[in-house]
């Protein structure tokens, strides 16, 4: 089979929004029978935000909002809105189209996309193809969630995992030789080993056993498809749902941890907010811009994973 073309696309700007509220492992203390000690060692989560009222189509049109501002981008020049949730305020409208009206935007095209945690992964991609197509320019793809309105505070099993946020991306299709390349897959006939319903019910020990493995296999999968080295690779930005898990996909593939950013100590696992929110923290703290690349890799509900590459 004849190897495709890769798609170019340049990042424009990254934004984020977390809820102010917090709730501390210290706080968690008092609600179930748990300890900071447990929780840290366990997961490498010490906080996580928390929203109040707010929805998440709040957090996506903040975070969206905060993009905009950094690069003083035209927001009218966005032609395609792509938001992943698994938290949307309603079945319909979208979380994009109620961010489309939020941000006063009219006629352009807007969707969600829903695979859980891999959701951003899988939403930057869709957005990718589309902005190398021949229709699209500019889109704004979002990943946010509020899982602390699924999360069931009497179960220590999974309380202690989740937080709220929204991180967002604009990217435009570019002559520059910017590639793109993505690695999506799932498997749904996996018996259900996370469940968000009314509540998110949780095989915590069958998750972490198949993404210690996926994540390694994605990885490996991306870097391999792109002929990348460790040494081509200025950042990885790993769904953060354990620092374990991370630490462990590291120690498999011979990385050093210092390549893969964290941040799960202050926002614990926020779904398909996790990999937009730490990829504006990098990116917003690089001074100097490079051709090496930035690589995103993740696993969630489903099950679904995947990973990109982009060139920043
Ligand atoms: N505080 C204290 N003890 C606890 C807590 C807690 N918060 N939670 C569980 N325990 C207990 C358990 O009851 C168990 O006790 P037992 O041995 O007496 O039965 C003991 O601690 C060990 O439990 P395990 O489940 O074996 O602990 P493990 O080391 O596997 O860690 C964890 C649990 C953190 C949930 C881990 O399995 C994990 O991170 N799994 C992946 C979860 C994940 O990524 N979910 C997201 C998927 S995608 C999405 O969210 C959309």
């Amino acid at each position: 089979m004849m190897k495709k073309n890769k798609n170019n696309i340049k990042i424009i700007s990254t934004g984020r929004y977390v809820p102010p509220g917090t709730l501390s492992n210290y706080d968690l203390e008092k609600m179930v029978e748990t300890s900071d000690e447990w929780i840290y060692s366990r997961t490498g989560i010490r906080s996580r935000h928390i929203a109040n009222g707010e929805k998440t189509s709040d957090l996506a049109y903040k975070a969206a909002c905060n993009a905009i501002e950094k690069a003083n981008y035209d927001a009218s020049k966005i032609d395609l809105i792509l938001v992943a949730t698994c938290t949307g305020d309603y079945n319909s409208p979208s979380v994009s189209c109620l961010v489309q009206a939020l941000l006063g935007l009219k006629n352009i095209a807007c969707f969600d996309v829903n695979a859980a945690c891999s959701g951003f992964i899988y939403a930057l991609s869709v957005a990718t193809q589309m902005v190398n197509g021949s229709h699209y320019n500019s889109a704004l793809v979002i990943g946010a969630d509020t899982l602390s309105l699924y999360t069931d505070y009497q179960d220590r099993n999974t309380c202690v995992l989740f937080g709220d946020g929204a991180g967002a991306v604009i990217i435009e299709n570019t002559e520059e030789n910017k590639p793109a390349d993505f690695y999506l897959s799932a498997r749904g006939d996996l018996d259900l080993p996370i469940l968000i319903n009314s509540k998110i019910s949780m095989e915590g020990r069958k998750i972490y056993q198949f993404a210690t493995k996926i994540m390694v296999y994605s990885l490996d999968k991306i870097m391999k498809d792109n002929k990348l080295t460790k040494d081509d690779i200025e950042i990885i930005i790993p769904h953060q749902a354990n620092l374990r898990i991370i630490e462990r996909a590291a120690n498999s593939l011979d990385i050093n941890i210092e390549k893969f950013y964290i941040n799960i100590d202050k926002y614990g696992n926020t779904s398909a907010a996790s990999i937009p929110i730490a990829f504006d923290e990098y990116y917003t703290s690089v001074s100097k811009r490079s051709d090496k690349k930035v690589i995103f890799v993740g696993f969630g509900g489903g099950l679904t994973w995947g990973a990109a590459m982009l060139t920043i």
